[in-house]
This record gives structure tokens, sequence and C-alpha cells, in this order.
């Protein structure tokens, strides 16, 4: 047992990690690990509200582990682990089915664009995903939830379930924060800088991916949208180069302010280019230890088990008291 304050967060295996996914989560994961006790999960059960050939997704959640340690994320220091090996996960979302309102979920906004992307599938796991993201997230009393923007409703979500809960009943869960942050918690598309960044873009120039080669990664930063103004400047009017300036930020920790005082008077071509060499230099030692740890299925596979093995402990301590309060008879 710790003190340390306790982390929840997961990434779906729903295809490679983008720019977007290494800047909004895992990025900040790596740097709160020191100071909390920390689960970091692979959504594998949230990744097939959408359809998935099964082979992709057994490749995928591999690769996302194996993404997680080469940024930095130490399997001695936190819980790695695949959310269907945690079988709680699925019966706590079960039990808060029955404390959500088929209300709430209709306003999510996730999940109307899913639906509208995916017209022929709009299955009742797509509707309930929130719900199991509440389950993964209460189920650790959780304090702290990192992610980028588009999870917030989500977790106030998550938040009310849990006060709904604990009001109904007793004190069961902690109510988790988000944490997002300030700047880079939404990283745009390359080709279309009012979306975010997404592996489920049409456009692959779109979306960079943390197994780009460093080519595709220049090709994709020099064809980036940019606007005509032709001045270098952090504004929503200029969302393209303030996309580029964030990436250059986050990766460099250079200030904004610092950055924009190196590019006054220079062009576009100039800050494009640099900011793909940042992004190549920081994606190179992540993307070459992934591929050599994929090959390694006999060390992910102990990462996986023991992290199982630790998060099933704690996950049935909450587990066992929900059943209680709810009137459940103990096995
Ligand atoms: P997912 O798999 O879509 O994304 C994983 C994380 O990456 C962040 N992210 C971004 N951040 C900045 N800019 C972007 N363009 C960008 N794209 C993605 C997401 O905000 C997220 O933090 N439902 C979640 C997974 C999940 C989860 C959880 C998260 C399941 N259970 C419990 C936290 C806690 C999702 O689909 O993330």
């Amino acid at each position: 047992m710790t003190d340390k304050k306790i982390i929840f967060s997961g990434i779906q295996p729903s295809g490679s990690l983008t720019l977007g996914n290494y800047i909004g989560a895992l990025k900040n994961w790596v740097s709160l690990q020191e100071q909390y006790e920390s689960y970091y999960c692979i959504v594998d059960m949230h990744a097939i509200t959408v359809d998935k050939e099964p082979k992709d997704l057994r490749k995928n959640t591999l690769e996302v582990l194996a993404n997680y340690i080469a940024s930095g994320l130490d399997p001695e220091k936190n819980t790695l682990f695949i959310q269907s090996h945690v079988p709680a996960h699925a019966e706590l979302s079960w039990v808060l089915n029955c404390y959500t309102y088929f209300g709430e979920l209709s306003r999510m906004t996730q999940f109307k664009d899913k639906s509208q992307k995916n017209s022929s599938n709009i299955n009742a796991g797509l509707f309930d995903y929130p719900v199991l993201m509440a389950a993964d997230i209460l189920l650790y009393q959780t304090d702290l939830v990192p992610v980028g923007e588009d999870q917030r409703q989500h977790l106030e979500l998550s938040r009310d379930i849990a006060q709904r809960f604990n009001n109904r009943y007793s004190p069961t869960f902690k109510v988790p924060e988000p944490y997002i942050s300030k700047v880079g918690a939404k990283i745009m598309s390359l080709q279309d800088p009012e979306s975010k960044m997404s592996k489920s873009d049409d456009n692959e120039n779109g979306y960079i991916l943390l197994n780009d080669s460093p080519d595709k990664i220049m090709r994709k930063f020099k064809r980036a949208v940019t606007d005509s103004v032709g001045e270098i400047n952090y504004t929503d009017n200029q969302l393209g180069i303030k996309n580029l300036i964030t990436i250059y930020s986050k990766l460099t920790e250079e200030s904004v302010d610092e950055i924009l005082e190196k590019y006054s008077g220079k062009g576009y071509a100039d800050l494009k280019e640099d900011t793909a060499e940042v992004v190549i230099e920081k994606l190179r030692p992540i993307r070459e230890e992934s591929e050599r740890l994929v090959k390694d299925k006999t060390y992910l596979e102990k990462v996986y088990k023991d992290g199982a093995e630790k998060a099933q402990y704690s996950a049935m301590k909450t587990l066992r008291k929900v059943h209680k309060k709810i009137g459940f008879i103990p096995k």
C-alpha cells in the first residue's frame, strides 16, 4: 500500500497511435508516473464498439503496450494491463448501466459523431461506451484521469455516475478529477486544422503515427494546411500555424513566446520543416524501441499478466463493496 494518489487512463487499440494520443495523453502519463500510483490500460473492449478484424485487434493491442513502454512508462512503477483481462470492468459496467440515464448517453457528442461515421453499425456498445469508461475509472478509486480534451464530457459523466451512486447508498467511489493540459490537449489534423487529429481520418496526411518513417513525417508536415496571412502568430485565426507551434512547444518544452520570437520574420516553410524535425527526433527512439519490444512477446506477456493480476486485485476490492451495497449476496 502507498499513500500516493491514483491515476487511471487508457487508449483504444484501434490502430497505430497518433501524435495526438502521444501529446494529449501518453506524454503526460510519463511525467506523472513518479508522483502517482498509476493504472494504464489498453481498452480492447472499447475498441470493438467499431468493427475490427481480430488479427488487427491482436496486433494493435500488443503494439499499444509496446508504445506505452517505449514512451517511457516503466512496467515496474505502473500497472500496465489489457482491459478484457480484468472481468471486473465488464461487471461494474453492468451495474453502472442501471445508474445511467438514456438521456445522458444520448447527449454524448462522441456517440453522435461516431454514429454518423458508422451509420451501418450503431450498436448498443457504442451507445454504452461511456459507462464502461466510468467503470474503468471508478474501479480503482481514481483521483486523476489524464486525457485529451475530447474525453472531458465522458469524464464529467463518470463523475455524475459516481456521485449518484454515492448519494443513493453511501460513499463508495472516489469522484475523479480530469487532468487536461492547457496547451496540447487537442492536436489538430494537419489537413484540416479545425478538426482533431485522428487515426480514423480518411486522409492519412492529416495525422502522424508514432510508427511513421522520418520521410513520411517530413512529407506530411510539408503538406500541412496553413493560411494566407504570411506571418507566424499564435491565434485562433491561424489554426494551422497555431497547431504547428503547439506541437513544437509540447515536444521541445520551449514556450510559445520563445518559439514566436525565434520565428519572427521567418516563413511558414521554416516552421513546417523544423516542426517535422522536432517530431522525427522525438518519435525516433519510441518507434525503434516499440519495434524491438513487439518482437519480444515473452516480455510483453509477462508485463500484461503481472499488470492484470495487480489490477484485478484492486478492482475486486471496489466491486465487492459495490455488490454488497446494492444487495447482491456474497459468494
Ligand atoms: P482514445 O483511444 O480515442 O485516445 C486516447 C487518448 O488520446 C487523447 N487524444 C488526443 N489528445 C490530443 N489531441 C488529439 N488529437 C487526440 N486524440 C486522442 C484522448 O483524449 C485520450 O486521452 N475513451 C477513451 C479511452 C478510455 C479511457 C478510459 C480514458 C477508455 N476508458 C478511462 C481514460 C479513462 C478513448 O477513446 O481514447
